[in-house]
This record gives structure tokens, C-alpha cells and sequence, in this order.
């Protein structure tokens, strides 16, 4: 008998329980998982002997309680279809919404498992105990979302083949410092829209279409954690938010990841109406959760209430869409599209850059209880 992927100890023994189960062939969903533009989720690589030095004992105290409360594991077995698991009528769903919640589902479990490989693989390549514990917990569970996502899409006769997208996908190479300021980003802002979600259907709980929303709060909170994680290592050395570089660096990654969610989101417009949710509104309640947690180690959050903060998401939006219709489109036409397409998106994203930053002091400690 073997083990279900939300009891598993390690992310290896996750994979493995997801692995043994009978397969299903969906070439669409994996290749939805495999392709690799700046929208979707992308694998990292990076240099595993630097992340390796990272020396902890700046921040020795708060370290040992985040790995102490991540040891204990809370969410042991919770990763599970039970019997708050509703049946789910896939057949009777509308079929633009289906699409759109199974592309959600896909590019959301490719987006857990990209941090397990991360995370696996530095755990396998280090050395520094503390470091390698850190990454094989944050591996683990990872491992149990990504598995359970899959359990989700199964339900609907698709599953990703997670061991085939490790092997086949293409990985990304990132320095250590951007590995920190995107994960550590991807990780808070995880949270922040897991938890915005679960709080918004626990009001308005006839929008919720399907059952795994219900499964979002524990869930966030392992984002939470891994954030933490994150926050502590910026924490070990100060250069990495303080000097005049890392500091554009920052504001670099925080627009970059704010962008990204926008338009992401507004491809999705039956899910967001199905959640009975607006995704501007939605996008701004993420960005502002998400910038007040990042105080608690960048010195600097972006102005969103700026007046050209929306109007310049919107237009690299509409640049989006006419990048995907170029694409749809193909030959010369379709590629003088995408190109104008591309161009304006790259001026709207420089836009966004030039909008001044609101400066933020910095607390000693970083360590944040989830509070949303
Ligand atoms: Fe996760
Ligand atoms: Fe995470």
C-alpha cells in the first residue's frame, strides 16, 4: 500500500506517491505545464555551492523557531480529498469556465512544483545543515501541493506528469540574490492570494465552485513560512537590501511580480466572475498584503495608489492579448503583432519602473505572524 503524497516526509516520497498512481495521459496538460513564456511558471537552476556558504548565525535565533515550528509540521496529512472534499460536477461545468479553472490548476500546480525542484535540489547539493534542512522541508511541501493539485485535475481525467516535467522542462538560470528576491516575492504573494480568496469565499460562500478553496488557509500558511524562510536569509546580509543596486534590484522584482499577477489574472476573467471576484480589485488587495508583509525586509513598497499604476498595468494587459492573438494568428502578420505587441508591453513595464517608490523602514527583526 502506498502512502498518500500529504503524509509523505520528504518531497521525494510525494512525487513517488503521486508517481505510483495509475497513470493518465494528458499530452495538452503537460505541455500547458512545459511551455515556458514569461507568464508561465519557469523552473530555476542556480549556483548551489554560494547558497551552500549562507551563514545563519545573524540570524540564529529566529532561524532556529521558523525551523523548530516547520519540523513540527502541522499540516501533516492535511493535503487530502476528506470528506469536505464535494463532489464536483467537471460535466456540468461551463465549459469556458472549466477551461479557465483547469488552466488555473495547471499552471498552478507547475508553479508549487517549480519551487520543490528548487528547493529539492539544493537540498541535494548542499552541504550546510542548515540550509539543507530548511530546503527539505520547504521541498516536502511543495511536493504535498503540487500532489494535491494533481489530485484535483485527476478528478477531471488530467494529471501533470511531474517526474517527465522534471526531466524535460527547461530550467531557468537565476543568481542567488534574484533566486531571494523572486522567491521570497513568490512566496508572500502566494499567501497573499491564497488568503484573499479563502477570506472572500468564507463571506460569499456560494461562490465557491469547487472544493479545494476550502483547503487555502492551511495552505497559505506553508507560504507564509517558506516566505519567512526567505526573509530570514535577505536578513543575513545586509548588502542584499541596502545597497544602492539591490535596491533597484527590488523594485525591479516587486514590478516584475506585480505585473505578472495583473495580466495573468485577466486572462482568467470566467474563474475570477465564477469567484464572484473583480481581478483589479482582487489584484490590488494581493499587491497591498503583499507589500505591507515586505516591509518586514525591503525598504521600499511601490506605489499602487499612483494614478499611473492601473491605467499602464491595463495597457501591458491589452499588449498581452495582442501578443496571444500573433501567436493564434502565426505567419508574417501574426509575428509583426507579437512583435508590436512585445514593444509595447516592454514600454509599459519601464513605465511602471518609473514610478517613485515609497521608502520604509526596516524592522531588526524580521519575523511576522500571518495576520490576514
Ligand atoms: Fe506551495
Ligand atoms: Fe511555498
Amino acid at each position: 500500500m502506498n502512502m498518500h503524497s500529504s503524509e509523505a516526509a520528504t518531497a521525494e516520497e510525494a512525487i513517488a506517491a503521486q508517481e505510483a498512481l495509475p497513470p493518465l495521459t494528458n499530452e495538452e496538460a503537460t505541455k500547458v505545464a512545459m511551455s515556458n513564456t514569461l507568464l508561465t511558471p519557469r523552473f530555476y537552476t542556480t549556483d548551489f555551492d554560494e547558497m551552500d556558504a549562507i551563514d545563519v548565525t545573524p540570524v540564529r535565533s529566529d532561524w532556529d523557531k521558523l525551523i523548530a515550528a516547520m519540523k513540527a509540521d502541522p499540516n501533516k496529512g492535511h493535503f487530502k480529498k476528506n470528506e469536505d472534499w464535494d463532489k464536483v460536477d467537471w460535466d456540468g461545468m461551463e465549459p469556458a469556465l472549466k477551461a479557465e479553472f483547469i488552466d488555473f490548476l495547471i499552471s498552478s500546480c507547475t508553479a508549487e512544483f517549480s519551487g520543490c525542484v528548487l528547493y529539492k535540489e539544493m537540498k541535494r547539493r548542499g552541504s550546510n545543515e542548515d540550509i539543507t534542512t530548511l530546503f527539505q522541508l520547504m521541498a516536502r511541501d511543495e511536493a504535498r501541493h503540487a500532489g494535491f493539485i494533481n489530485d484535483a485535475l485527476r478528478e477531471a481525467g488530467i494529471a501533470v506528469n511531474l517526474g517527465f516535467l522534471t526531466q524535460a522542462k527547461k530550467y531557468t538560470y537565476f543568481r542567488p540574490k534574484f533566486i531571494y528576491y523572486a522567491t521570497y516575492l513568490s512566496e508572500k504573494i502566494g499567501y497573499a492570494r491564497y488568503i484573499t480568496i479563502y477570506r472572500h469565499l468564507e463571506q460569499h460562500p456560494e461562490h465557491r465552485f469547487h472544493p479545494i478553496f476550502k483547503w487555502f488557509r492551511e495552505w497559505c500558511n506553508d507560504e507564509f513560512s517558506h516566505g519567512e524562510a526567505f526573509a530570514l536569509l535577505l536578513k543575513t546580509d545586509p548588502q542584499l537590501t541596502e545597497s544602492r543596486v539591490n535596491k533597484l534590484w527590488i523594485k525591479f522584482f516587486l514590478t516584475a511580480v506585480f505585473s505578472t499577477m495583473w495580466v495573468r489574472d485577466h486572462q482568467r476573467p470566467e474563474f475570477h466572475k465564477a469567484l464572484g471576484v473583480d481581478p483589479a480589485w482582487y489584484g490590488q488587495e494581493v499587491f497591498r498584503k503583499t507589500s505591507d508583509i515586505s516591509r518586514q525586509v525591503f525598504p521600499m513598497v511601490l506605489d499602487i495608489e499612483h494614478p499611473r499604476w492601473i491605467p499602464t498595468l491595463n495597457r501591458m494587459q491589452a499588449a498581452n492579448v495582442q501578443i496571444a492573438d500573433g501567436r493564434k494568428q502565426g505567419g508574417v502578420g501574426g509575428w509583426v503583432k507579437r512583435m508590436a505587441g512585445s514593444a509595447k508591453a516592454g514600454f509599459a513595464f519601464v513605465s511602471l519602473l518609473t514610478i517613485p517608490v515609497e521608502k520604509s523602514a526596516v524592522p531588526e527583526s524580521p519575523r511576522m505572524e500571518p495576520a490576514y
